[in-house]
């Protein structure tokens, strides 16, 4: 006989990550080249402004110097005095400090595989060969439309690279070339591609099927929320598409850093198979079966009204979310204290 179902306790799940993975840097950082245009971003048309009525001008009012080329420069990855290479943008040295932190302990290893989706003139792709992916086993992937000039920068940059013979490019749209299975399987994937929502979310979920278990997938500009500060729709920027990719995957990613960017680590969900079973804690529950299950597939013995507490627990991860927010109520009540104490669950 099918037991009798206990009644979910109400629940309210906030949308998206915003609010669990806390405040990001402001919209003052640089943003990226919006695609194909990005090379080429013509200069603002006087005809295209209009009266500000106390708005702010519109975005194309604004002078574009985010683009506006430089000159080719000849300087090092750090753009630290003399050296090889010509890049325009700086976008990457804002990120380096966090990019030490998170990549120190695989920095030197062997055999590691990186890919970049979304190279430019390659100056992210060659701090990663000089500072992380430095042994002579290692491997660097691009990925990029290479739809303007930037593109002979790029080639002249990898040319004038020690580390040319380890990085192969590939030309075309991301959705395109991650399909290819023969790329292989990477231990770090960054995405910094196209930055509207579809294009990041496809981005996600096709990288994600080329990265190595306990690998990284960076995120960048999950912080970008518009240029100079006047905000974009949420469409055209990555932050969207993050939180749904966290959330529809998020029994298989574990948060490693959320600042501007998102750094997230691919884990194996403890649920096998993963349909109607939801991780909770060091345990498992099955929503076929309304079982509580160790780790081993051993049964926990469960009143109705326990029951009911660990499905209020398994809906109580926001979207989006890492961690689980049980209703104040409900932690508070003496039987949740008592049911979490007994299980010894670790949330
Ligand atoms: C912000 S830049 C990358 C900067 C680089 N990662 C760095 O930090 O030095 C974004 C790049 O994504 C590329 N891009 C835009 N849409 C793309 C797509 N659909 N597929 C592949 N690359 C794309 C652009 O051509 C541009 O070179």
């Amino acid at each position: 006989m099918p037991r009798e179902r206990p009644c979910l306790l109400p629940l309210a799940a906030p949308l998206y990550l915003a609010a669990m993975l806390g405040a990001c840097d402001s919209a003052e950082v640089a943003p990226p080249p919006a695609g194909p245009v990005a090379d080429g971003v013509a200069a603002p048309d006087a005809k295209t402004s209009s009266p500000s009525m106390g708005m702010p001008p519109p975005v194309a009012a604004q002078k574009m110097e985010h683009f506006a080329k430089e000159g080719p420069m000849q300087t090092t990855v750090l753009g630290e005095g003399d050296g090889p290479f010509r890049f325009t943008a700086t976008w990457h040295l804002k990120q380096i400090p966090t990019w030490q932190r998170i990549l120190a302990d695989v920095k030197g290893k062997p055999k590691l595989r990186y890919l970049e989706v979304g190279v430019y003139e390659g100056r992210s792709l060659l701090w990663v060969a000089e500072n992380v992916l430095t042994d002579a086993s290692t491997e660097l992937v691009a990925v990029d439309i290479f739809a303007g000039d930037y593109e002979a920068n790029f080639d002249h940059n990898i040319a004038a690279s020690d580390a040319h013979d380890r990085i192969t490019k590939h030309k075309g749209p991301s959705a395109d070339v991650l399909r290819d299975k023969s790329l292989g399987m990477f231990d770090i994937i960054y995405i910094d591609g196209s930055h509207t929502a579809d294009d990041v979310l496809a981005d996600a979920v096709l990288s994600w099927r080329l990265l190595s278990p306990g690998g990284l997938l960076i995120f960048d500009d999950y912080g970008w929320t518009g240029r100079k500060g006047i905000p974009l729709p949420p469409e055209l920027l990555p932050r969207m598409a993050v939180d749904l990719f966290l959330a529809a995957y998020r029994y298989e990613v574990e948060a490693v850093d959320v600042g501007y960017q998102v750094v997230v680590r691919r884990v194996e969900n403890p649920c096998q198979p993963k349909d109607y079973c939801t991780p909770v804690g060091q345990y498992k529950y099955y929503w076929r079966e309304y079982e509580l299950r160790r780790a081993d597939e051993s049964v926990v013995e469960l009143t109705d009204a326990d029951r009911g507490l660990i499905e209020a627990l398994a809906q109580s991860r926001p979207i989006g979310g890492f961690e689980h927010q049980v209703p104040p109520n409900i932690r508070a009540s003496a039987e949740f204290k008592a049911l979490t104490k007994r299980l010894e669950l670790t949330l």
